[in-house]
């Protein structure tokens, strides 16, 4: 793969750099900005440089056409406070204001393109009609950037077409991280142990398939946990449950017993009666929850025990909180698991997504970790060890 630095002298050269800039808001308010700061780098180094920076992401899953509710217009603002310099804001992607910024900026200028995902092009699943708009984005520079580890996964303009239009680099950010997920994938030192949660099984099927042949370990916990237990016939009341997944997850019971693998579930659930902030919670042990209760934790005993199952490990990898985090009476689980990844004599990884937003929102700086990463899904299937799209397209030749 082509480096930054293969790209050449970049003075004065306009540069795609792909972001992933998609960070939780409330309304016009970023809630974690961890996306924008881990992009940041890679920005700074190519304006540092003399380059043109013209940052193309997306914001949400709108559906082709402008919506404000996903405008990248405050993305751009907290941007511009990060870096300490303002960032131009086209409030287009590839139409008349993208182009005249883009060719009226100055060098180590640094702009913004409007949600890429405003356009129909970017996740087309026809090749004539993606690479069209993608034909559109290259016009717009000399040289691309891929610096979005987040998404990474998707076959989609911004991502994959247009870095075979361009002289193409990868950017620091996805160097690193793919950096650390090769380090899981190739040679983890042992013990190795892979928590998992979130609340459903069915996005976590192929890296179960995948790790349960390589952990030492498997934690489970989260909403996804409630289908484990029911497979294994114990009541789960109005606890989230995917019943077509249940033969699946025997299926994996069944393998982790006969490749010694230490599949760990809970022994205790926090349950409440509904999906609230004030409902009152009970601890129950988890082979006998009332049917009219939902569980929305990890009970203290269980979240003791995966504490020092990560606790004795030498690399752990944690994707998914234990319980709904975002609610004080039901963190306790996700927060007793970060706390235990920050003690690790060895390389902790906490993948993307909920369980990025979780540490920090439960107060732990992001150097508590080994590492970061920005990309939920991406982590999950670079793990599963699928090619993945916007990786493999800096591998083959650019223009
Ligand atoms: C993410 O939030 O995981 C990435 O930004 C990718 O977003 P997507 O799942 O909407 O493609």
């Amino acid at each position: 793969m082509k480096t930054i630095e293969d790209l050449g002298d970049l003075r004065g050269r306009r540069v795609l750099v792909r972001s992933d800039l998609n960070v939780p808001l409330d309304g016009q308010t970023i809630t974690d900005d961890g996306r924008v700061r881990a992009s940041l780098p890679t920005i700074k180094r190519l304006s540092d440089a003399g380059a043109r920076v013209l940052v193309v992401a997306h914001l949400g899953r709108p559906k082709g056409t402008p919506d404000p509710a996903y405008t990248l217009k405050p993305v751009a603002e907290r941007l511009a406070e990060l870096l300490g310099s303002p960032v131009l804001f086209a409030n287009d992607t590839v139409g008349a204001e993208a182009q005249r910024i883009a060719s009226a900026m100055q060098d180590g200028q640094v702009a913004i393109l409007e949600n890429v995902r405003f356009n129909a092009g970017e996740t087309s699943k026809d090749d004539d009609e993606r690479g069209a708009f993608a034909d559109q984005l290259a016009a717009l520079a000399d040289a691309f950037v891929s610096d979005g580890f987040g998404v990474v996964h998707r076959k989609q303009a911004s991502v994959y077409d247009v870095a075979a239009r361009l002289p193409a680099a990868v950017g620091s950010l996805v160097q690193a991280e793919v950096e650390v997920l090769e380090r899981l994938t190739s040679s983890p030192e042992r013990p190795y142990v892979v928590v998992l949660g979130g609340s459903k099984v069915s996005d976590k099927l192929g890296v179960i398939d995948s790790l349960i042949e390589k952990a030492d370990s498997l934690l489970i916990g989260g909403g996804m946990v409630f289908t484990f237990l029911a497979a294994q016939g114990h009541e789960v009341g109005s606890s989230l449950l995917e019943d077509d997944q249940l033969d699946v997850v025997k299926g994996y019971i069944e393998q982790a017993a006969a490749k010694d693998v230490d599949l760990v579930l809970p022994t205790d659930i926090v349950v409440a009666p509904e999906f609230a902030a004030d409902a009152p919670p009970t601890t129950v042990a988890a082979d006998s929850m009332p049917s009219d209760q939902m569980g929305l934790d990890i009970g203290p005993d269980s979240a003791a025990a995966f504490a020092d199952v990560v606790r004795s490990a030498h690399t752990v990898f944690w994707n998914g909180p234990m319980g709904v985090f975002e609610m004080d009476a039901f963190a306790v689980g996700t927060k007793a698991v970060a706390q235990a990844l920050t003690e690790i004599d060895g390389l902790s990884v906490v993948g993307g997504g909920d369980s990025a937003a979780a540490v920090r929102q439960l107060g732990f700086a992001d150097d508590d970790f080994g590492h970061i990463s920005t990309g939920g899904g991406a982590s999950l299937e670079y793990l599963e060890g699928k090619t993945l799209p916007g990786l493999a397209v800096l591998e083959g030749d650019s223009p």
